[in-house]
């Protein structure tokens, strides 16, 4: 009897206990953030930014991925839900012909992330080089992403200017659109226009670049609907972006370095650099390798620009290493907030 009115005492306490639990989980369900991860292969833009404050809210609090870099598979998931490669091939300063061969070799190599411009005048070039690695079996165009910039001079024309990338690269899409530079004259509407081209499945995610101060990024989306998925800005050791990596971070939008290297004729002052030279020394890597880890490793994603197939191929060769802790605080302690390009 005593036996039996203590089992019934538990399960009340049980039956009770289980009740509470699901009262919570269901008020649990109620306050879940608005933003959550849907797969990959549906964009999550539509809930990307309804409101302002709920939407900062909603990415602050949403237990995704968004934002963290896996060297393992070398992919870091973007806000708009694609996941974009943290290593790439640059094409800055690359005649047509170069770039042709630079994206072909790049894409050989296993990169399968390609940085153009308009202004650069080698979309064709690009273009072309993507076709010749998917013609050869090496990639499929679903495997690969492809950035291009929109020029400030086209930002009152954003949606003419989107059809001409998309045409001079010979694509249904474009994986990655960035606006050049901040200009705040018309940049909101360049910016809108790159909106539209999301609706209409011309570009998967958008961006920035050029965008300097936290309250110049922040002019941006105020009075914008998607969330920039990316800012792309000159960032290597001596400039390392520090304060507005955590800035746009808030957003869930990653930071991207060009002048991964220093750019083109300061390379050699960042390889001869004491600390990164020693360090390279220590793994049995180059200069160039450890800058292009440390990139990786402090999150930031990287494209470094080659015309040479030797030094694509090197720039490559970075995931059969780490930094340790010590030598990632060696790098940071190099910083001096200085960019070697005056735009
Ligand atoms: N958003 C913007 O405003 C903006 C501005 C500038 C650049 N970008 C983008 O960022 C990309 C990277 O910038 P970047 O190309 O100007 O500069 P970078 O990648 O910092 O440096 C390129 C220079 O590094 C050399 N280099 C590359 N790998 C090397 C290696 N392993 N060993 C020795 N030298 C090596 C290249 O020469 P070789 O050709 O001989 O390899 C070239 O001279 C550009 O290509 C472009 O896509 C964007």
């Amino acid at each position: 009897m005593k036996n039996s009115l203590i089992t019934v005492l538990i399960l009340i306490m049980t039956l009770s206990m289980a009740a509470c639990g699901a009262q919570a989980n269901a008020k649990q369900e109620q306050t879940e953030p608005a933003l959550t991860p849907k797969p990959l292969e549906s964009p999550i833009v539509e809930s990307v930014k309804n409101e302002e404050e709920t939407e900062k809210m909603a990415i602050e609090e949403a237990p995704t991925d968004v934002g963290r870099f896996d060297l393992e598979k070398g992919v870091v998931l973007l806000n708009s839900g694609y996941e974009m490669p943290l290593l790439g091939i640059g094409c800055f300063m690359l005649s047509n012909e170069q770039a042709e061969n630079s994206v072909y070799w790049a894409l050989r190599d296993g990169y399968r992330l390609i940085d153009t411009a308009r202004i650069y005048g080698n979309e064709v070039g690009v273009g072309r080089g993507i076709q010749r690695a998917i013609n050869e079996g090496f990639v499929t165009r679903e495997e690969i992403f492809v950035t291009t910039k929109m020029w400030t001079s086209d930002f009152d024309n954003g949606d003419a200017a989107i059809d001409a990338s998309l045409d001079r690269l010979g694509l249904d899409y474009i994986d990655l659109m960035i606006l050049h530079h901040s200009q705040p004259r018309n940049d909101v509407q360049a910016y809108q226009a790159m909106e539209r081209a999301v609706e209409a499945g011309k570009l998967h995610s958008i961006g920035l670049s050029n965008y300097y101060e936290p309250e110049d990024f922040d002019r941006l989306v105020t009075a914008t609907s998607i969330v920039p998925a990316l800012l792309q800005n000159e960032t290597h050791p001596y400039h390392q972006s520090t304060e507005m990596k955590e800035h746009i971070a808030q957003y869930g939008t990653v930071l991207e370095s060009w002048f991964p290297l220093g750019g083109r004729g300061n390379t050699q002052i960042l390889f001869n650099d004491d600390t990164i030279a020693s360090i390279a020394a220590a793994h049995g890597k180059t200069s160039a390798q450890v800058i292009l880890r440390w990139h990786l490793q402090a999150g930031n994603i990287a494209i470094p620009g080659s015309s040479n197939e030797a030094h694509i191929a090197e720039n490559f060769d970075i995931f059969d290493f780490t930094l340790s802790d010590g030598e990632m605080d060696e790098l940071t302690a190099i910083d001096r907030d200085e960019r070697f390009a005056d735009y």
